[in-house]
């Protein structure tokens, strides 16, 4: 309790004001020089602090302990203030040791990054996706696949020239790494009766690489097999898919091809996304670029698998999804999908 000595209030009203200016006066000192003006104005022998405790001598013995404790508060305070804002400006101006090092609980937290589909995986799946509207189902089958299934089931017997298009990786005499996606035809076949309708994407490998060929690559088998299937079916199918997977309504071209598991058999171009058909560096002048190899059904794969090519016919395309991916994003470099740099990827 304060007694009714007239000191006694006023003594304690200054410390509290003094409190108050001294922050605000320290808030607003940027220079060396300024700094210490306050401290001579605040705490120095001649101070403003000095000049109150003169005060604590006529304040009655009751209460001088409170009052003296009151004071010592504030001048710790002072100082404190004092000599963080010299740390602060000393360093230039930046935050106090203890600013930097404090924890602002009302920030919000931060996010884990969350990973990204491959740009590949990314195509692949919507390129399934298309087919599947169009009631394709989809199948999977081995990497590491038999040379029977892989070519002598595809009317490729052995020393058949067309060998020679697959560079492949042999394994043994009788197994290899698949070249090409097309050994799905053989297997789902003899798994199943026609009708049929199947897409197989997977991984294929071949010993050729560089700005536009990798040793790995993907690709998506499709294959359609009923009675009085025609060339026309091809045809529909595949603008579909194009105009689906490009978003355009882009002219096609089909070109005279050969491969021995179709006849007749074509390559499949459409009108350059880059210029649009004008011709540029991408299409080589020409305004077409290739993106599947496609034909119908050869009698002898049938004969292979035991259906009746008399009773039965289809179609059968093979794209390269990676041929697909750098045309829909404009990539000129192949090897960039594997790389794995992520400045690429995550722009997917
Ligand atoms: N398998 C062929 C290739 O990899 C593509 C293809 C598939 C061609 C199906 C015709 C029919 O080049």
């Amino acid at each position: 309790m304060s007694t009714d000595h007239p000191k006694t209030p006023i003594m304690e009203q200054e410390l509290r004001t003094l409190e108050h200016e001294a922050s605000q006066d320290l808030e607003r000192i940027d220079t060396a020089n300024g700094l210490e003006e306050f401290r001579i104005r605040f705490l120095g022998r001649k101070g403003r602090f000095s000049a109150i405790m003169e005060q604590l001598k006529s304040v009655p013995k009751e209460d001088k302990p409170r009052l003296g404790q009151l004071a010592n508060t504030v001048k710790k305070q002072v100082e404190q203030a004092f000599s963080d804002k010299k740390d602060q400006l000393a360093s230039g101006g930046g935050p106090t040791a203890a600013q930097a090092t404090a924890v602002d609980l009302t920030l919000p937290g931060r996010r884990p990054e969350r990973g990204k589909l491959h740009p590949i995986t990314q195509i692949m799946t919507e390129v399934c996706a298309i087919f599947e509207s169009m009631g394709f189902s989809v199948a999977e089958g081995p990497d590491v696949e038999q040379d029977r299934y892989n070519f002598e089931a595809l009317n490729i017997p052995a020393h058949h020239p067309a060998r020679d298009m697959h560079d492949t990786f042999y394994i043994s005499d009788s197994i290899l790494l698949r070249t090409h996606t097309s050994p799905m035809q053989a297997r789902i076949m003899e798994q199943q009766d026609p009708p049929l309708r199947v897409i197989a994407p997977g991984k294929v490998y071949r010993c050729d690489s560089d700005i536009t060929h990798t040793p790995m690559f993907h690709q998506v088998e499709g294959f359609l097999v009923d009675t009085n299937v025609s060339f026309a079916d091809l045809k529909g199918v595949l603008s579909v898919f194009t105009q689906k997977i490009f978003g355009a309504d882009l002219p096609l071209r089909f070109r005279p091809s050969f491969f021995p598991f179709t006849e007749p058999s074509a390559e499949v171009d459409i009108a350059c996304v880059i210029c649009n058909g004008k011709g540029c560096r991408v299409c080589k002048k020409t305004g077409w670029l290739e993106i599947l190899g496609a034909g119908m059904i050869d009698p002898e794969v049938f004969k292979q698998v035991g259906y009746d090519p008399e009773k039965y016919s289809g179609f059968a395309f093979g794209l390269g999804i990676e041929r697909i991916a750098m045309l829909k994003y404009g990539i000129d470099d192949i090897r960039l999908y594997y790389e794995n740099d992520l400045r690429f990827l995550s722009q997917f």
